[in-house]
């Protein structure tokens, strides 16, 4: 029989695995409290035409990359390719708009985009993210900059590069693109066949194509930052200086577009100067027409989203592990048939203390015990044979120093209560 396999793009994270995305999960979550975020949880697929309308049709996300099928009523839908657009449909339509502002969102979960996998890129990817509604203060960029911060700081990852450009907003973009676009015809026969096309249809996405021979021909190009309207200029040299105040390091990159058309003002990405083409771990920026562009109010925005397997990726680079756990629990290794009940009783006492706890079920040998214990990372063993039986006392074998000591259940249900974390 043909073997099925995992969908290309795709991955199971298993449970050697499953301790350092909760970890992250955790980390991400404790640091967003922190920051008076609440939790959304949005689903995973929605009409095609939000995503046509939020993320903009001539994305490569939108026109290349998502996921769409209809459903057996006939409806247009699509896996989410991005969690922001799902966020803004359920800011308007769940009446967000009409809690006090600005309203802090996080969220985490999967996002699919079909592009070619590699490392650092799959279909099925996690996120997690930010959202910031009702505020168009520059202190809310910053905001968002700064709980990115924060959370790769606390994660002890290092030699990331904080990108950041502003891309103008509806009034001052035209002009640019129009200039843009005029300077890219000059020298169309350089680029790349995508990027000719983009000439007409999106030439902003020229200046971060990837492509050597397309990064050459935009070096000459038109900088935006000389574009912007006065209304921009300011707005960004506000973001720039806090982030000033705040001591955090910025790189001015004026190519810096972003792959979503949504944005206004500033963008920003956090790079790792260790990954290799994949290299962006999170980015985001502002879109203040993004909730009238979905059929909201007028409302400004602001977000984030970091990728979980490139922030992995990079902590394996710099060698980190801080979701490393300590032995902890303990594994019953009582003998002889007749004292299983008496080991079913301790374990599913102690486990009610609230102290992880397991057993053999396969009828292993003491050795075999004591391994599976060892590699399962349990720190105490809990001897009961013949011997302990009639002095009527369990032996608890410390494994992390092999020290081994005699106590009746009671005094070893207390000690293992006392030396849990
Ligand atoms: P994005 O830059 O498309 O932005 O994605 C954010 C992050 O998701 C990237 O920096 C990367 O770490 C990760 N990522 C994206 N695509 C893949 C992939 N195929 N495989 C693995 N990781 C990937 C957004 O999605 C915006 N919604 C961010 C945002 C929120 N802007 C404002 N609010």
């Amino acid at each position: 029989m043909v073997k099925i396999r995992a969908p290309r793009g795709t991955h199971d994270v298993l449970p050697a695995e499953a301790g350092r995305w909760e970890f992250l999960e955790e980390t991400f979550k404790k640091i967003c409290r922190l920051y008076n975020f609440g939790e959304i949880r949005t689903p995973m697929f929605e009409e095609t035409e939000l995503f046509v309308r939020g993320v903009g049709e001539e994305s490569d996300i939108v026109k290349k990359e998502m996921y769409t099928f209809k459903d057996r009523g006939g409806r247009e839908l699509a896996l989410r390719p991005e969690g922001t657009a799902g966020i803004v449909r359920a800011y308007i339509e769940r009446g967000l708009h009409n809690v006090p502002h600005p309203v802090k969102l996080y969220y985490c979960g999967p996002m699919f985009r079909y592009d070619r996998p590699q490392a650092g890129r799959q279909r099925q990817f996690y996120q997690m993210g930010i959202e910031v509604f009702g505020s168009r203060e520059p202190a809310c960029d910053v905001e968002v900059i700064e709980v990115t911060a924060h959370f790769f700081e606390e994660l002890g990852l290092k030699d990331l590069q904080l990108h950041i450009n502003s891309v103008g907003c509806r009034d001052c973009r035209p002009a640019y693109q129009e200039h843009l676009s005029r300077s890219c015809l000059e020298n169309s026969d350089l680029l790349c066949d995508e990027c000719r096309r983009r000439v007409s249809t999106n030439p902003l996405r020229i200046l971060d194509c990837k492509l050597e021979s397309c990064a050459e021909v935009m070096k000459g190009a038109p900088q935006i930052g000389a574009h912007l309207c006065s209304c921009c200029r300011e707005h960004f040299e506000e973001v720039l200086a806090l982030l000033g105040s705040l001591n955090r390091p910025y790189v001015l990159d004026e190519h810096l577009v972003r792959g979503l058309d949504y944005y206004t003002n500033t963008a920003f990405e956090f790079i790792s100067t260790h990954l290799g083409a994949q290299n962006s771990l999170g980015g985001g920026g502002r879109y203040d027409n993004l909730v009238e562009t979905c059929g909201g109010a007028p409302t400004p925005g602001v977000g984030m989203a970091l990728g979980v397997e490139r922030v992995l990726l990079a902590m394996e680079k710099g060698d980190l592990s801080p979701w490393t756990a300590a032995p902890e629990g303990a594994f019953l290794a009582f003998e002889g048939s007749g004292r299983e009940k008496e080991e079913l009783s301790m374990l599913y006492r102690i486990r009610r203390r609230g102290i992880r706890a397991d057993r053999d079920y396969l009828k292993r040998s003491l050795k075999a015990k004591m391994k599976f214990a060892n590699r399962n990372n349990f720190r105490y063993v809990l001897f009961y044979g013949e011997e302990e039986e009639k002095r009527r006392k369990i032996k608890i074998r410390d494994m992390s120093d092999g020290t081994e000591q005699e106590m009746t259940v009671e005094q070893a249900v207390a000690f293992l209560v006392d030396n849990s974390e």
